[in-house]
């Protein structure tokens, strides 16, 4: 794990939500939000508006009232990072403005993923004011663009481009951006290109392998062929020295991303702990909850009953946060998919790592499962 002052922050953070937070007036340490699920593409491997899977597209605006009160909620539990994303288009929302300087004047980090084609609906201040940019443009060549992103037309890929040179120049900026690119077997011919991109521009480019959760974007997996390619075009670079830090994450988050389990199809099949409920949580534009976007089945609940609030401090929900976190040793999953869940092999193996060699920290969490529990169990007799 990189042991910056930002992952240490959090990781006392984190350990403050986990075991020392009488009466979970703490809340976990980020929340991801979509406040609309409009959006003004179509990816084709985008699990809600893929033309290719067959389910039907309705747009939804979080209702105002169940937005501010999320809002309010979010500053009360202490959340330190909003990141506004999920299943829609952020720049899509009217209200993006006016939610960034709430949470900004409340003293939240605001991290926003966009795909850039709204950018200049909005004032230079808004983007001061966030933490952390990141836009999604998975090729920079005009028709694949169109091919990958679902839509006609030469102008839309140099139009997000010149809002991105438009935000690189707002002062202070530049360095909050990162680009980010998936490889399918329609870009992954790119590679080279987007790390002369980098080079020239200075800009992070975060490139992962596409992640197959539906059978129907399979063809677009890439073959061990592909990945071979591009992790010796990976090694190649590293040895040409003189590289330039963002070449460098890069490169680092390339060879990370493209080693793991999901883009080698090896299926891991094993109960990692998983702390992300505790770390974070994904509320979509209708209210419901789940503890990270990579959970299928039914949402955990929906915030229009008692709030984010309600939700969080609900015995039985916090009773399942802390088996997520156990799973390895009870066997028992909270959904179909953890066994192969890229979550835990993401922060929570990070988070962990740490954790579990800090004294008494995993015994305190076993000894919280319990408490939670049992305080379930005599709710329900
Ligand atoms: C779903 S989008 C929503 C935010 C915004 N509309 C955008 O396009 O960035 C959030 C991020 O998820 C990534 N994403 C969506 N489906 C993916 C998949 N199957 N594999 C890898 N990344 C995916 C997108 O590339 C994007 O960077």
């Amino acid at each position: 794990m990189n042991l910056n002052l930002e992952n240490i922050k959090r990781g006392i953070s984190l350990m403050k939500t986990v075991n020392f937070n009488t009466d979970c007036n703490k809340g976990p340490i980020m929340l991801e939000v979509a406040t609309t699920s409009a959006c003004t593409h179509k990816c084709y491997f985008c699990a809600e508006h893929s033309n290719l899977i067959p389910v039907e597209h309705t747009s939804f605006k979080m209702p105002d009232e169940m937005l501010w009160k999320l809002l309010s909620d979010i500053k009360k539990l202490k959340i330190e990072e909003v990141r506004l994303a999920g299943n829609g288009e952020p720049t899509a929302d009217p209200r993006l403005t006016p939610i960034v300087d709430f949470l900004h004047q409340a003293g939240v980090k605001v991290l926003i993923v966009t795909n850039g084609t709204l950018v200049e609906r909005l004032p230079d201040s808004t983007f001061s004011k966030l933490h952390k940019i990141t836009i999604s443009i998975n090729s920079f060549n005009n028709v694949t663009h169109q091919v990958i992103h679902d839509y006609k037309g030469a102008t839309q890929l140099p139009k997000i481009m010149k809002n991105l040179d438009r935000l690189a120049k707002i002062p202070g900026v530049k360095k909050k951006i990162q680009i980010n690119y998936v490889m399918t077997t329609d870009n992954y011919a790119e590679f080279s290109e987007v790390l002369d991109y980098v080079e020239k521009n200075d800009i992070f480019v975060a490139i992962r392998p596409v992640y197959v959760g539906y059978k129907e974007i399979a063809s677009k997996k890439l073959e061990f062929g592909h990945i071979n390619k591009v992790l010796s075009e990976i090694e190649e670079r590293f040895t040409q020295g003189n590289l330039s830090n963002n070449l460098l994450k890069t490169l680092e988050y390339a060879r990370q991303s493209f080693t793991s389990d999901a883009s080698t199809f090896q299926e891991r099949n094993e109960l990692l702990p998983c702390f992300a409920g505790l770390y974070g949580g994904y509320i979509e534009s209708n209210g419901d909850y789940r503890i990270s976007t990579y959970c299928d089945g039914k949402p955990m609940g929906n915030i229009k009953h008692s709030g984010f609030i309600g939700l969080w401090k609900d015995n039985q929900l916090q009773s399942k946060l802390y088996s997520g976190v156990i799973m390895n040793e009870t066997r028992r999953p909270l959904f179909k998919n953890c066994n192969n869940c890229l979550e835990g092999e993401n922060y929570s193996r990070q988070f962990y790592s740490v954790f579990s060699k800090i004294p008494l920290q995993m015994q305190l969490i076993r000894n919280k499962h319990k408490e939670k529990v049992s305080k379930v169990k005599s709710f329900l007799s």
